[in-house]
């Protein structure tokens, strides 16, 4: 007999008691969603404006893709790297034919895609004889991931310090500062990575100038420029890739998130140039690019790449800067984002506005102290920019201190 479903308070109290405490959750339990409102066992209703944190792209309960999940699964769900499927082939096929990118390497997060990226660009030098070539340069802001290549590459001292030491040769430049990152990029940098638009470092959008700069000194050094297109690839700003703006393109870039509509999935794009220096038993996992997950996936990019989804995203990500910046309140420093990756920063810390939020029927997230970071499903519509408005500047108006 399965185990009787357990209480509100009971399924609290078990993860208090047994699930590692690494996150602080919110004080209710999500129990169902519908289009960009989610559920709790209590029955309130809460507008989301963080979907997973910049996953869930087509919002909750969509009808083809709770389809595509159903028949995929009556499907294979994995069988290993050790055999074709059509799902994956089709993906990668997919993947190239709408970007840069010759080849993909399918893993399970934006961490392993980033810990991917790094040996990529290592074994790319390794393979024309540099052993010397093993810096990679980050920034300041960026957040790549948490395991110990990635983390090296974090430079956030809170995630960084009980860890030391990390993988070694990581090196800082100032984002948007072309005169710093030219202080450290030589002949002995494998790599420059960078997120087209900053996520968790507070919603800061790269210069055109800088990443075209950043393109010049990697050509110039014959380092490979990554881009980090986790959380602000995919449809997000507006465009199918964030680094459209900068009419450049990257050697690498590296994808997750919303990529399986909230199944777990990574995904290395490379020029076949990257790809070729990497051979067969040199870099691998175990559910990579399994058919379940890469099926979905063929749904998701299909359905993010079409253009009128993609101006849905800049309409309704236009009119929430809009309609942010008419907000009448002294806490508000400033602005910022492109697309349906928006940042409000506040001259106070906003963790009480989060969990005012709550009380408010909305989800929202930080990045930062200080920075609210609105990432909805892309599926949001301007009514539901008008809700947020209005509940936000009553919160606002109400905050103490
Ligand atoms: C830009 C960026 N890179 C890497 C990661 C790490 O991805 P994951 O949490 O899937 O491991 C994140 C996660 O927030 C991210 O925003």
């Amino acid at each position: 007999m399965p185990a009787p479903t357990p209480t509100t308070d009971q399924i609290m109290q078990y993860e208090a008691d047994h699930v590692a405490q690494t996150y602080k959750r919110a004080p209710f339990v999500l129990s169902h969603g519908a289009g960009v409102t989610l559920f709790d066992t209590d029955g309130n209703a809460y507008l989301d404006w963080v979907a997973g944190i910049a996953v869930n792209a087509l919002g909750y309960g969509d009808p083809e893709l709770t389809q595509v999940i159903q028949s995929a699964a009556t499907g294979l769900i994995h069988v290993s790297n050790l055999y074709h499927t059509a799902p994956q082939a089709q993906l990668a096929k997919a993947l190239c034919e709408r970007s840069f990118a010759d080849r993909v390497f399918f893993c399970n997060s934006g961490t392993e895609a980033v810990e991917g990226a790094i040996k990529f660009a290592r074994k790319a030098a390794y393979e024309k004889g540099r052993t010397d070539k093993t810096e990679i340069v980050t920034f300041t802001g960026a957040f790549h991931g948490r395991s110990m290549g990635a983390l090296a590459l974090t430079p956030r001292e809170k995630y960084q310090k009980p860890f030391q030491p990390l993988m070694p040769g990581a090196k800082l430049a100032e984002f948007n500062n072309l005169e710093s990152a030219r202080a450290v990029i030589n002949e002995r940098t494998a790599a420059v990575i960078v997120e087209p638009v900053q996520g968790e470092g507070g919603i800061h959008p790269a210069t055109t100038e800088f990443l075209r700069g950043l393109r010049d000194l990697c050509n110039q050094h014959q380092a490979l420029l990554i881009f980090d297109e986790i959380q602000c690839g995919m449809g997000r700003t507006g465009t199918l890739w964030a680094h459209e703006f900068s009419g450049i393109t990257p050697d690498i870039m590296t994808l997750a998130k919303p990529l399986a509509g909230g199944l777990p999935v990574g995904a290395i794009l490379l020029t076949e140039a990257v790809a070729n220096t990497m051979h067969p038993g040199e870099h691998g996992t175990t559910f990579a690019g399994g058919p379940l997950v890469t099926g979905v996936a063929n749904v998701v990019l299909e359905r993010v790449s079409q253009p009128e989804f993609l101006a849905h995203v800049q309409k309704v990500g236009d009119y929430l800067i809009e309609r942010l910046s008419e907000i009448n309140s002294p806490l508000i420093k400033a602005v910022r984002g492109r697309g349906l990756m928006v940042g409000l920063e506040l001259t106070v810390e906003v963790t009480p506005l989060v969990e005012s939020g709550y009380r408010h029927g909305l989800i929202l997230v930080n990045a930062g102290t200080h920075v609210l970071r609105f990432v909805p499903p892309l599926v949001v519509e301007k009514q539901h920019v008008d809700t947020l408005v209005e509940r936000l500047t009553a919160m606002l108006a109400a905050h103490k201190g």
